[in-house]
């Protein structure tokens, strides 16, 4: 028998731990059906996503939710008016319903602006955890369609409804975001006991009918996703801790908590929403298995390429909720992090918190326009790409086309400035070319660009036109035909 090394073993470990904390790790099940396999490999190649995270809590300009969780932890504090006091604090969030009127909500103009991104799927939250529904449920009056709420006379008052159909139209998959866990229903967070975590409050076992009566409650609200809201692609559940018991993983901090059995019947719910929505990719975060069709990791770039499909999703301010004068990723980190997460084989999901009137600030655009002027000359070399190892190395991404029949050697900018200054030779590694192959560069593609190869590692000489001075902005991109 073979002894394990104590120190390897340690260290898998401590990888393991981080990659549940950031919502990875390695359990991954292939789904049997096969329009969800293509769907999910279609998705692939989209590589840019847009996630909104819009609520009530926008006018307050707070985090998404949390505030009202009674978990001290940094971003559960509460700030804003009645602070002070939990129960008042509770009652004021909630009647942000009577306030909430995105007079300025415009989806066409977001998704002009997400698609000259070269943004191709959206994510939106159409319920977080704070339970307000941000589409026309008949199942709570705690949504957006409410009387109760003054955008609710508005012609595009079922958001969720205009968000998809304006995107949809301009070529985008959508996705539905929706939270398990709901804390103003009172079938999860039952008002005779006081909430004392995310968790549910009372024990499912104990109190089966409360429980079947949110289970209903949550199967209702999907079956009108999967309804009444056109051809849906994802179906992105949040919320991990509504689980069964049995997946509760005692490693991961966050799962610590969960005391009781919290389970949904997925198998029931991803059944349902498939008869609508054939091919529907269903993402059960962090519940590995059957209904985690990818994986999520959260404001992380995995170090190498992952064994199944995945998207990291990340933050274009630092919330991802609106904050007035939030401070927003320059387009420089934010193509650097698309490169590095599409050179590991993953996705970006960006995320654009929309402010209480209902539109992105001047930074957000003047962002996605940047990106956008990249992405015109750029798009080729990252859309339906695949890992190509090493991956990066030093200041260089490495690429590849489906066929491999092309290789794409990107050339970062430093981090801390925006323009990319080529040096005279690049080497390249684990790359042999032939006579026959072409190199250009992207950015200029009429300059020939001259290689020498030796013994596998290819280097390139840059041209003294190119060098010393800024070819491009952020990235550019070696266009190598083998
Ligand atoms: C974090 C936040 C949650 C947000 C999610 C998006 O888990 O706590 O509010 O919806 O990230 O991935």
């Amino acid at each position: 028998m073979r002894r394990s090394c104590p120190l390897i073993g340690m260290l898998l470990f401590a990888l393991a731990v981080h990659a549940q904390e950031h919502n990875f790790n390695t359990t991954y099940i292939k789904p049997a059906d096969t329009l969800v396999e293509k769907k999910i490999e279609a998705w692939q190649d989209l590589k840019f996503g847009l996630f909104m995270h819009w609520g009530t809590y926008s006018q307050w300009g707070v985090v998404e939710s949390w505030s009202i969780c009674p978990e001290d932890e940094g971003w559960t504090q509460r700030r804003g008016p009645y602070s002070a006091s939990y129960y008042d604090y509770v009652k004021a969030y909630q009647n942000l319903q009577t306030t909430f009127n995105p007079v300025n909500f415009n989806p066409d103009k977001w998704a002009a602006a997400a698609k000259e991104a070269g943004m191709k799927y959206v994510i939106f939250t159409t319920k977080h955890h704070d339970g307000f529904c941000m589409f026309d449920t008949k199942q709570t009056d705690y949504k957006i369609t409410s009387p109760k709420t003054p955008f609710s006379s508005n012609p595009k008052a079922n958001v969720t409804k205009e968000i998809f159909e304006a995107f949809r139209k301009d070529g985008f998959m959508t996705g539905a975001y929706f939270s398990k866990p709901d804390w103003h229903s009172p079938d999860y967070w039952w008002p005779y006991f006081p909430p004392k975590d995310r968790n549910v409050n009372y024990d499912p076992a104990q109190y089966p009918d409360r429980w079947n009566a949110f289970k209903d409650y949550t199967y209702n609200q999907i079956q009108e996703l999967m309804t009444g809201y056109g051809k849906v692609d994802v179906l992105w559940l949040d919320g991990g801790w509504v689980r069964p018991l049995s997946t509760v993983d005692k490693t991961v901090e966050w799962q610590r908590g969960i005391q009781y059995n919290q389970d949904i019947d997925m198998a029931h719910i991803a059944k349902m929403a498939r008869s609508y929505q054939p091919g529907l990719m269903v993402v059960d975060r962090t519940v590995s298995g059957e209904f985690e069709n990818y994986l999520t990791p959260e404001q992380t770039v995995p170090k190498e390429p992952l064994p199944y499909p995945w998207e990291s999703c990340i933050t274009m301010g630092n919330s991802w909720s609106y904050v007035p004068n939030d401070h927003y990723k320059s387009a420089n980190t934010i193509i650097h992090l698309l490169l590095r997460i599409v050179s590991r084989g993953g996705n970006l999901l960006l995320n654009i918190g929309p402010s209480p009137l209902g539109d992105y600030s001047d930074t957000a655009y003047s962002r996605l326009k940047k990106i956008g002027a990249w992405m015109k000359v750029h798009g080729e070399a990252v859309y339906a790409t695949k890992p190509l190892a090493p991956y990066e190395d030093g200041p260089v991404l490495y690429l590849q086309s489906k066929d491999k029949k092309t290789v794409y050697v990107y050339v970062l900018s430093d981090d801390k400035a925006d323009e990319v200054v080529l040096p005279a030779n690049i080497s390249l590694q684990g790359i042999a070319l032939n006579k026959k192959s072409r190199i250009v560069l992207l950015d200029e593609p009429k300059e020939k660009i001259k290689f020498k190869t030796e013994g596998g590692a290819t280097t390139l000489s840059i041209p003294s036109s190119l060098q010393d001075k800024t070819v491009g902005k952020y990235a550019v991109a070696f266009k190598i035909t083998l």
